[in-house]
This record gives structure tokens, sequence and C-alpha cells, in this order.
């Protein structure tokens, strides 16, 4: 085709470029997708009884830590500029009621009060709710007869909701797939006072093979069958999109998609469905994945982590919550 022909695109007469010039400033001028640190959601893992932060065997690089480190981590992150944390607790003691998931000195509540004591209003604090890392079972619910049962999972998990916007958490983010869960804790949190706490739903959770490691690193595990009774096949995007649609309904504030790379599809259909925000969570085995590779040296780290996160906001993702936070932003510091 000659160079100045015209060129139809979405039915307007174009111009075609001409190539241009591309020094780096140039290059930088024209780039479309620019992460930012403020897009990014650092996970932190506190455990119970822990004196020393332990790093995560099947994640390196990342740590449990214990409650008396959160402040100092916290700290770092935020002189990089990350401002959102989501809260993840690893307790003591497991039962089939999951009764630590809701203490009012459990874990959870007890770091955010501390991280709300020392940073309040200048950081953002999201915190899971879900009841997998406090049942002896491992399961997300509560189980009768071996199955999870919806209803009195939704009472414990209104209960969690509640006991973490009253330590003072932000967002709270229902991950336990239990049906109308987001309704549910929204009246819970609506009745009670905190009309103002936020909720994220985790809409689309799949059910991927890319959760080994957070399930290893925070002791949920499973003892007996799975959870694809209450994941979504990964093969539906419909389905997903459906669910989604559920939990806008719902009075989500926040859609979130989980896991993110294999999905960008899901998120990009997303991201033109609804007028919400929309998270990616890029989960556990994303980063293990990567990290593995890099420890090889098989790939350069740097590159690869900035083009696959990349590549999640220009699917559509307005918001990452992404292991490698850290690195990130150090990298975009440094540019
Ligand atoms: C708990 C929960 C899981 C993840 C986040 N919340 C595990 C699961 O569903 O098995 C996975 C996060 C990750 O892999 O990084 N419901
Ligand atoms: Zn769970």
């Amino acid at each position: 085709m000659n160079q100045n022909e015209d060129n139809e695109f979405n039915g307007f007469p174009q111009v075609r470029l001409r190539r241009l010039r591309r020094t780096p400033a140039i290059r930088d001028l024209l780039q479309e997708t620019r992460l930012s640190v403020k897009d990014l959601v650092c996970p932190v893992f506190v455990q119970e009884g822990i004196n020393e932060p332990k790093e995560i065997e099947l994640m390196p690089g990342i740590f449990r830590i214990p409650q008396k480190s959160i402040v100092k981590n916290v700290q770092e992150l935020y002189d990089l500029g990350v401002k959102t944390f989501l809260i993840f607790g690893i307790p003591k003691l497991k039962n089939d009621r999951a009764t630590s998931a809701y203490r009012k000195d459990g874990i959870v509540q007890e770091s955010v009060k501390t991280i709300k004591n020392n940073f309040g209003e200048k950081i953002v604090i999201i915190t899971d709710v879900c009841l997998c890392q406090y049942t002896s079972h491992g399961h997300c619910g509560i189980i009768k007869n071996n199955v999870a049962d919806n209803d009195e999972s939704l009472k414990v998990l209104d209960r969690v909701a509640l006991s973490h916007a009253e330590a003072g958490t932000d967002f709270v983010a229902p991950s336990a797939m239990m049906d109308g869960q987001v309704k549910s804790i929204r009246k819970a949190l609506d009745h009670n006072s905190f009309k103002n706490v936020g909720i994220i739903g985790y809409s689309a959770k799949l059910s991927s093979n890319l959760y080994t490691p957070f399930r290893d690193a925070s002791h949920s595990t499973p003892e007996f069958g799975d959870r694809k009774s209450y994941q979504m096949p990964f093969q539906n995007t419909n389905e997903a999109l459906h669910e989604i649609m559920m939990d806008v309904k719902e009075g989500a504030d926040i859609i979130m998609i989980k896991p993110a790379l294999p999905y960008l599809d899901l998120i990009y259909k997303t991201r033109q469905s609804t007028l919400l925000p929309v998270c990616a969570y890029s989960v556990s085995g994303e980063y293990s994945i990567v990290k593995a590779a890099a420890l090889e040296g098989w790939v350069n780290e740097e590159e690869v982590i900035m083009e696959f996160t990349t590549s999640i906001k220009r699917a559509g993702a307005d918001i990452i919550i992404s292991y490698h936070t850290k690195k990130i932003a150090e990298i975009l510091n440094n540019d």
C-alpha cells in the first residue's frame, strides 16, 4: 500500500502514519499504557505466633510476617509510593467453625488496627474475607455433610466482614465464592453503621491451578475434595461475566477478576461491560512461575514482570494486585 493512500479505521478515513523517528523521548511520548505505583496493591501475609519474617518456600522473595513487623513492612512500600495493601491472616487456631476469623483480637483485626494507628488515611486497607485459612478442613465455607453450606457460611462471613470493619478496614473483599455473599455482607455492614466500608467482589474467581503457592503459604489447602463446586470453570467466560453482573447488582463497589494473565479476555470484556472499577488479581502461581524462571536465569525478571503487568493494565484493569508490587515500584521509581 502506498504511504499516502487513505485508509479506513472504524469507518473514518485515516491518513496512514509515516514511520516516526523513535528516540527514547519520542517513545515515552507515544507510550499508550503506563503503569503507575498508584495502580498497585501489595498483598501482605500476617501470621500469628511467629517472631521473625519467614520466606514462603514456593514464593521466593515473599514473606509471612509477624504482626510486630507490619509497620516497618508497610512503611517500606509506602516510601516507594505504594498505598494500598491486601491483608491475609494466618491464625494459630483453626476449627470447623472458623472462629478465629472474626475474633476482635484476631490476627487480621489487630493488624488493621496497627496499620490504621500508624498510617491513618494515608493508606488504603483491603481485607480478604474468607474462611479457608481458619477452618480445620481448609475449605472456604462451613462444611455440612461434606459440602459447603451456603447459608451457614454467609452468617460467618458477615461476622468476619463486620469484625474487619470495626478494626478500620477500608474495603472487605469476600473471596469464599458463596452465593449472595456480597449482598449479605453489604446488608450487615449497612445495618451496623459501616455504610462507608466498600466491598470488592471476587466476582470472577476462576477455578485455577495457579493458587497452589498461596495455599501452601497460608496453610489453606483443602483436606478433602477441592474448590471446584464454588469456583468458576476456567473455560467459561459468559458464566464469569454473569457472576460479575450479579455482584454489581448485589452492591459491589469494585469488581475483581482472578487470576489475571490467563484471563485478559475476561478483564477486557468486563471493562467494556461495567462502569465500576475493575481490579485484576495476579495470583501466587503467576508470581512463582516468573520467579522460578528468573532464578534459573532463563528470563529477565524485571522485563518480564513489566511486560506481564502492563498487559494486565492494557487489557483494562484499573487496579492490579500483584506480588511483584515492590519490585515494580522500585523499577518505576528508577525510571
Ligand atoms: C482464599 C483465597 C485464595 C486466594 C486468595 N484468596 C486461595 C484459593 O481460592 O484457593 C489465592 C490467591 C493467590 O493464589 O495468590 N479464598
Ligand atoms: Zn477461601
